[in-house]
């Protein structure tokens, strides 16, 4: 036996007892005549004592020779300490160790063990396994463990099926890039890892499963960001015999057992923001609504003097900062600055401060009367005090780039709260968006989401106008799923297809499986997928994905702890039928 009890687990009440522990060395201290040793496990620690008087000499021998991280076993008495650490739950007591074997040494280890350790992002991913014995990393771990067995039992309580679909598999396109693995025995031929299970859901439920979930891998060969990885996972679902309503509801009843299950947060029901809206009050799809500072259109009131910079905008909008105008003259050029700045892309910023004796002071004075900038005040909602902050250009990326500023403003001023819980769902998406640089529209979803009742017919007039059923539940201004009530229809498939570009011989080869499925007795259906590492992350308090992912990728997609991706030798390659294909 290898253990009695964990190093988490002896209290006051097991004084005398007779135990055996195992665990890693976390710290030696040796004052010569007394050593201490703290031993650690997934569990905790407990602290081990040796001394001159009650330890036999060859055992103090072995004690001094121990280093961090060898991995030991003692048996021992607990005893009462003499100097308690309440920091500790084992803090009481401690082991006087009559017997201690070295199960396996250990080097000393690149970085500190410890909460807040020395080593640097990349050696930590080196060393992960080293790092998976760090608290934050090991806790982030187990939480993720508890979101994962909360999902299942409501799911599965609520008769959802866990069912397994293939990895190897034809591309499902959504949006990205697929990783591709070569067949050995269909030379030249590739699978294609699935980007989701999107094509096998459905199929599931004209197989008749009717509700059906899976924890799964997903595949996605995009450019890295905070909240993305290659390889990731969705807590994916579909229904058969739905509405809308019926998915947001069930999932809305999901979102909530969690937060009141992991973050004893009772929510009130989620909000309901048209897309259209999202855009026009934050510039985003995933509005962070745990503060304010919605957007206000100022066309109509800053449009008719004689400021060419607006006059000639698409869009002039602005947002209201609170408390905004203690803001120096310089730390308003270092705001100008930071939207100038290439990620940001804006040309420059007006602004108007909203002083305490209701007056205003602008940027464009020259332009404007305090009646003019009066009105930019109501349209933003701005109180004395407040500053306006105000962009212009092209609607789209103007707003993309308020919305930037409003997120980085909500952080300075301590308005994203981590553990402030704000979901919404965001409806009625466009069906399709047109792609700036081809001029071509693309599914804003997947190809297989369904235009809102009635929209079939503007496909051929006004694509850019089609609304779909599809939602994305968004949480503290990430978008943590996203789904949408299917087409079943074959004809209507085939239409969908065509206005994607889509030959009738391309649609067919990519999509013929589902299309001759639809023909065989479809229900309606519709579904939507979680992404685990963002819901995981964010109940955890963080945006950070890779710090509740056992085993991530670097941002160039490496795994730089077994070196992945590496070249193939000549040899498999060859088998592979890809030698000739890279010379050719
Ligand atoms: P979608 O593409 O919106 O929908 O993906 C669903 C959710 O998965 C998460 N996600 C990611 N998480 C980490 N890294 C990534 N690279 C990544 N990409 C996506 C997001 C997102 O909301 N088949 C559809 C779902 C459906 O229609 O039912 C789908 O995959 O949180």
């Amino acid at each position: 036996m290898y253990r009695s009890h964990t190093n988490g687990e002896l209290r006051l009440s097991d004084i005398n007892e007779e135990v055996t522990l195992s665990g890693w060395v976390q710290k030696v201290r040796d004052k010569g005549f007394m050593i201490w040793v703290d031993v650690r496990d997934r569990y905790g620690i407990t602290q081990l004592i040796f001394d001159e008087e009650r330890t036999p000499k060859e055992i103090m021998e072995q004690a001094k020779s121990l280093g961090r991280e060898f991995v030991i076993q003692v048996k021992g008495k607990v005893i009462e300490r003499q100097s308690k650490n309440r920091n500790i739950e084992t803090g009481e007591i401690e082991v006087l160790v009559s017997k201690l074997t070295v199960l396996n040494a250990s080097l000393t280890p690149p970085f500190t063990i410890e909460d807040e350790t020395d080593g640097g992002e990349e050696l930590r991913m080196k060393y992960r396994y080293l790092d998976i014995r760090r608290n934050p990393v090991k806790d982030n771990l187990i939480f993720r463990h508890k979101v994962t067995m909360e999902v299942r039992k409501y799911l599965s309580d609520g008769g959802f099926i866990e069912v397994e679909t293939p990895y190897l598999i034809k591309s499902t396109p959504e949006g990205a890039r697929d990783f591709v693995v070569p067949s050995r025995m269909n030379e030249g031929q590739f699978y294609a890892l699935p980007q989701s299970p999107q094509t096998f859901k459905q199929l599931l439920m004209v197989g008749g499963m009717d509700k059906y979930f899976q924890i799964v891998k997903c595949f996605r060969d995009e450019d890295l960001r905070a909240d993305r990885q290659p390889e990731f996972t969705q807590i994916d679902c579909e229904m058969a015999f739905i509405e809308q309503e019926d998915i947001l509801n069930v999932f809305e009843g999901l979102t909530r057992h969690l937060l009141k299950e992991i973050n004893n947060i009772e929510v009130d029901k989620f909000p309901r923001m048209l897309y259209d809206d999202a855009m026009r009050l934050y510039g985003n799809d995933k509005p962070d609504i745990r503060f304010g500072m919605e957007f206000g259109e100022l066309n109509e009131v800053a449009q008719h003097k004689e400021f060419g910079v607006f006059n000639n905008a698409e869009l002039v909008v602005g947002i209201a900062v609170p408390g905004g105008n203690k803001y120096t003259r310089k730390e308003i050029d270092k705001l100008i600055d930071w939207v100038r700045r290439p990620q940001v892309g804006a040309l420059g910023m007006i602004y108007s401060r909203c002083n305490d004796d209701g007056s205003f002071k602008s940027s464009v004075d020259k332009f404007y009367d305090q009646e003019d900038l009066a009105k930019w005040a109501e349209v933003t909602d701005a109180k004395a005090g407040d500053l306006v902050c105000i962009l212009s250009g092209d609607t789209n990326k103007v707003r993309a780039q308020l919305s930037a500023l409003r997120m980085e403003l909500a952080e300075r001023l301590g308005l994203r709260d981590p553990k402030v819980f704000a979901p919404l769902w965001v409806i009625d998406f466009p069906l399709l968006e047109l792609d700036e640089e081809t001029g071509h529209y693309h599914a804003m979803h997947h190809p297989f989401t369904s235009p809102k009742p009635g929209q079939l017919e503007l496909l051929d007039t006004n694509p850019g106008e089609v609304k779909a059923n599809a939602y994305d539940l968004v949480l503290n201004g990430n978008e943590i799923g996203g789904g949408s009530i299917r087409i079943h229809d074959k004809k209507i498939q085939a239409t969908m297809l065509k206005h994607l570009g889509f030959s009738e011989e391309d649609a067919k080869a990519q999509f013929g499986f589902l299309m001759d499925a639809f023909e065989y007795g479809a229900p309606p259906h519709g579904g939507l997928a979680f992404g685990l590492d963002r819901l995981v992350s964010i109940l955890g308090g963080q945006e950070t994905i890779r710090d509740f992912i056992a085993f991530p990728k670097n941002n160039s997609g490496r795994d730089v702890m077994i070196d992945a991706p590496a070249p193939l030798d000549d040899e498999q390659l060859t088998e592979l039928s890809l030698k000739l294909n890279l010379k050719s």
